[in-house]
């Protein structure tokens, strides 16, 4: 895949480690959301390493008193693509635990591969905060692509992607359709198979989540 200014592939032991896990086919649903949350963890802590929005407050040690940066109330949503991106909130929410949840409902139709939206709640103020929109998987892309269009077409400015397992076409097509949103992805894996499914990839991450199948 070529390399693109906005995609960071996280490359770290602990997370290779944790998604062998949630790949085989023998674990658990309750691990397998137990992963899914931490591995969401590892990678908002890496992602946000260029920037929270922050204030200055001041604190006073034993010692004296000194001024110190904190996480700004309230500036950060978290906007998981349903359903499987739900599992990757409470991650997130560990580390803010008051940031706002919008929620955008889409599945692929299973013939054409093309999402179809079916809903969208977001919290008042999205255009303002930071938003970290959420899908386990970034498989041909157009799911992502349109979630984060209709973001921008609520007036959001400030977006970053995170996903757990990409193909190339996926992470290829969002960065190149929003070059101005950093893409996460923990690892990339090789292609993607007739049915639009990410091989090796895990299956299919809804369904582990909320054993629907
Ligand atoms: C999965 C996944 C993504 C999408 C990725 O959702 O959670 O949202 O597919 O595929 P794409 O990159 O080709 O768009 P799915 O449509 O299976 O819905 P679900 O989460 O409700 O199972
Ligand atoms: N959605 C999934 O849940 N898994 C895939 O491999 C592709 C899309």
């Amino acid at each position: 895949m070529k390399s693109y200014d906005n995609v960071v592939i996280f490359d770290h032991p602990l997370i290779r480690h944790k998604i062998a896990i949630l790949r085989d086919e023998k674990t658990s649903m309750k691990e397998f959301r137990e992963l899914v949350e931490e591995i969401t963890t590892l990678m908002t802590y890496e992602s946000l390493k260029d920037g929270v929005p922050t204030t200055e407050i001041t604190v006073k040690t034993p010692l004296e008193e000194c001024t110190q940066q904190v996480v700004k109330d309230n500036a950060i949503a978290i906007v998981p693509i349903l359903r499987a991106g739900l599992g990757m909130v409470n991650g997130i929410h560990v580390l803010f635990p008051s940031a706002r949840v919008g929620h955008i409902g889409m599945y692929r139709d299973e013939e054409t591969l093309q999402p179809k939206s079916y809903y969208c709640k977001l919290p008042i103020g999205i255009e303002d905060k930071l938003v970290l929109v959420v899908d386990p998987m970034l498989a041909t892309g157009g799911s992502a692509c349109d979630a984060i269009q209709l973001l921008k077409d609520r007036g959001c400015k400030h977006i970053k992607f995170m996903a757990i397992i990409g193909a190339p076409e996926g992470v290829s097509k969002v960065a190149e359709a929003h070059p101005d949103v950093n893409i996460y992805v923990s690892t990339l894996d090789r292609c993607l198979n007739e049915h639009g499914y990410i091989l090796p990839g895990l299956g299919d991450a809804g369904d582990r989540l909320f054993g629907t199948k």
